[in-house]
């Protein structure tokens, strides 16, 4: 009796297994979601539209704080692409064949923190990228046409993102392009470039920079044009990461003159320090301002508090009151009173 109920079950289970094992790869695709999806993780609202192989935005719900629309067939973004989804603060468009972006793409993305843009063929780059008032993170690694806009990128200088991380690797840019004081700069990846020069002014107006990967990247310049650079990275602790680092170790390395180095180097990196602390600053001044505001709040919010149960306190103990008087035996004076009103009505 027991056996034959748990029989069926077991029967169930092997059979599902094996189903399992046996979806082919068809139908693996098949099953895969064809519209995005919603998520709330990490205290935000986000949409996965990543591998859908879409050509363009679909109507997304509101307030997204999060889009990946990854690994799809982005080739446009015009200025009404994204402009009803300000909210967004990260924004992954990679693996897509965006060429084009339009110069106001993202004009309504006033907290977009993270912007990935990488493996794409980007033709030409806005400036209003490097503009926008919360980017901390760029990536445009991967763009092979890129380089045929960067050099001549007209940038408003100082720009005005809070770039923190960027990515240029891959990119095929012979000569970096000069983006005036980044001081929140730290993580610099323009690895994988066929770089022609290395100069020290791209990296002495980036004072809080700790990582520069130049991995595969300076193979074309002259071992002593690169000696500036190096030793101001070893001046001011810089990390960088090279795919060889033997030829930095030479006699010949070490041998090359130092005359040439540029004296306004010291100069921007000071620029840039007093730029730093300014921006600490203003936010340590905003800090303050919302804990006296919070505590302010807070204060006035208990004085309300407090008001409202002194409010019912009161009105309790006035119930009470009427209460006791009405249920109470009329005294003797209360008696004649009424008795001598009486007798006048009379
Ligand atoms: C820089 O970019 C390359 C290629 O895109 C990547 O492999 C590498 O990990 C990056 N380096 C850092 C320090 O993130
Ligand atoms: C630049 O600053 C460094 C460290 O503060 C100092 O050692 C160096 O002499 C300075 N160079 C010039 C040209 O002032």
């Amino acid at each position: 009796m027991f056996r034959s109920a748990i029989n069926p079950l077991l029967l169930l289970v092997l059979t599902t297994h094996t189903y399992a094992k046996e979806m082919t790869e068809i139908e693996m695709l098949a099953s895969r979601p064809t519209r995005c999806t919603y998520e709330y993780a990490f205290e935000m609202y986000g949409a996965h539209c990543g591998g859908l192989r879409l050509s363009k935005i679909p109507s997304l719900k509101g307030g997204i704080e999060i889009l990946d629309f990854s690994d799809n067939k982005l080739q446009e973004i015009h200025a009404d692409t994204l402009s009803s989804y300000s909210s967004i603060k990260f924004l992954y468009l990679s693996e897509n064949t965006i060429y084009s972006i339009h110069k106001d793409a993202f004009a309504y993305l006033t907290n977009l923190q993270t912007l990935d843009l990488s493996k794409n063929v980007i033709l030409q780059l806005t400036d209003s990228i490097f503009q926008l008032p919360s980017l901390r993170k760029l990536y445009l690694n991967g763009n092979p046409l890129l380089h045929l806009s960067l050099g001549g990128m007209e940038i408003n200088k100082p720009i005005k993102a809070p770039l923190e991380l960027l990515d240029l690797s891959d990119c095929k840019i012979k000569i970096l392009p000069d983006f005036g004081i980044l001081p929140q700069m730290v993580l610099y990846n323009i690895s994988h470039n066929p770089l022609v020069k290395l100069d020290a002014t791209s990296f002495s107006s980036m004072c809080k920079l700790t990582k520069v990967d130049l991995t595969e990247s300076i193979e074309h310049i002259k071992l002593c044009d690169l000696k500036v650079s190096i030793m101001w990275f070893q001046e001011r602790k810089v990390s960088f990461q090279l795919a060889d680092y033997t030829q930095l170790n030479s006699k010949e390395f070490q041998n090359c003159p130092e005359s040439n180095k540029p004296d306004n180097l010291n100069a921007s990196y000071h620029i840039c320090q007093n730029a730093y602390t300014e921006i600490q600053s203003v936010t340590s001044y905003r800090r303050t301002w919302l804990t006296i505001a919070g505590g302010l709040f807070g204060f006035l919010v208990g004085f309300v508090l407090l008001l409202y149960i002194m409010h019912r306190h009161n009105v309790a103990q006035t119930k009470k009151t009427t209460k006791a008087i009405n249920t109470a035996p009329p005294s003797v004076e209360d008696r004649n009173a009424t008795a001598i009103l009486l007798n006048n009505a009379a």
